[in-house]
């Protein structure tokens, strides 16, 4: 998964990166997904299709992170398109994860497109709005089941194969586009992230809209080459967010567009026209950064499934299908956690798992 920096990548192997990075309740949700169906995938062979390289006690993808916790200023114009209570005007705390997209927690910054970041979003009365979200502007395949080919294609010793899935599935195209030429930053505080799956919000009169969220980074961005920022080191993310956000929060505009007639709403890798309609929900603010070992996004699991009241899922089938293999994950890396060091700070709350508030 990793490449020593500097050192060339032909554009098979860039394609497995990228097929291992993008990747990345249970039961029913997987029903709906339809992934219980004996002649298709399974929860557990997603997990699987990540490969040999998962660490035990790790993410199982998404496995380089670090936690922070900050607050959702809420402007309260989201409430007139959902009753979801921390879109009412307010501050509710977060608790999150600034994460790469490999299996690999020891992978090189430089050697991993994908970033993203997993938030949960708590209200008095206890709900949640937990949500995971990437940089990319689309994601790389339209349903499930292709991403888990995808996953088969990159793991498959036939060196052809992950560019004759590609071949065969020409809407990888603006999501190989972005990874090959979109722009690189040397920091998270500099990214977008967008949550590419829609979710419907209803509102107070029952009236339900199709939405898909975004958030946009409100400090000015610096843009740097992949070659400027594969000399910053292996870890220079996780260093720079932290040294950063000691000396001043990093903010992001929280954004949802809404979908219109015949948008392609079950389809994350199909942008919707930019002329729709956009709201602003309000700011996400990160104001500290803890060390994932002893950090309060550990032992989270940032599934796109747990919602407040006033937002549910649509028809898209990706979160259903998120939700069975996170939980697949989660499992695996509870059962592994002997071999993840942690406690080194006494004070870490204990007993945050995803069992609690979201299931
Ligand atoms: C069927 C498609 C997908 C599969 C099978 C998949 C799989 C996974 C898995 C197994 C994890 C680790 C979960 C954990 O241990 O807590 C993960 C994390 C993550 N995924 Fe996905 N994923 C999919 C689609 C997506 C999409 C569409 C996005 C972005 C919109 C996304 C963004 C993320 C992020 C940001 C994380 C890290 C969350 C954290 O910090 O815990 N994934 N994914």
């Amino acid at each position: 998964m990793t490449r020593p920096a500097g050192s060339k990548r032909p554009t098979i192997v860039s394609l497995g990166i990228i097929a291992a990075v993008v990747g990345g309740a249970a039961g029913a949700f997987a029903y709906t997904a339809g992934w219980l169906s004996p002649d298709r995938i399974s929860p557990d062979r997603v997990a699987d299709g990540f490969g040999p390289g998962v660490v035990a006690g790790h993410r199982i993808n998404h496995a380089k992170g670090t936690c922070f916790v900050g607050s959702f200023h809420s402007t309260g114009a989201g409430a007139a398109l959902s009753t979801a209570p921390m879109l009412a005007k307010g501050d509710f705390p977060i608790v999150g994860r600034f994460n790469l997209g490999t299996p690999d927690p020891f992978a090189k910054d430089d050697t991993v497109r994908v970033r993203g970041i997993g938030m949960l979003i708590s209200a008095p009365g206890g709900a949640q709005w937990r949500t995971a979200m990437i940089n990319a502007p689309v994601f790389i395949v339209s349903t499930p089941q292709q991403f888990y080919e995808l996953l088969q294609a990159g793991g498959s010793k036939d060196s052809e194969a992950m560019a004759k899935f590609t071949a065969a599935h020409p809407g990888t195209k603006p999501f190989l586009t972005w990874a090959m030429n979109g722009p690189w930053t040397g920091s998270y505080a500099d990214e977008g992230y967008n949550g590419l799956n829609s979710f419907v919000f209803t509102d107070a009169a029952h009236t339900r809209r199709t939405v898909r969220w975004s958030m946009t980074p409100m400090q000015p961005v610096r843009r740097i080459s992949a070659t400027e920022f594969a000399k910053t080191g292996p870890d220079a993310l996780e260093r720079e967010i932290a040294d950063r956000i000691a000396r001043a929060p990093a903010k992001w505009m929280m954004t949802v567009q809404i979908a219109g007639e015949g948008d392609p709403t079950g389809d994350p890798s199909k942008a919707w026209p930019s002329d729709r309609r956009t709201v602003t929900l309000g700011e996400i603010t990160a104001d500290r950064v803890i060390a994932e070992a002893d950090g309060p996004c550990r032992d989270l699991n940032f599934d796109p499934t747990v919602l407040p009241v006033g937002i549910s899922t649509s028809d898209d089938p990706f979160p259903a299908a998120r939700s069975a293999v996170y939980a697949k994950s989660f499992d695996r890396r509870t059962a592994g956690a002997a071999n993840y060091p942690r406690h080194t700070n006494p004070d870490r709350p204990a007993n945050t798992t995803a069992k609690e508030g979201g299931r």
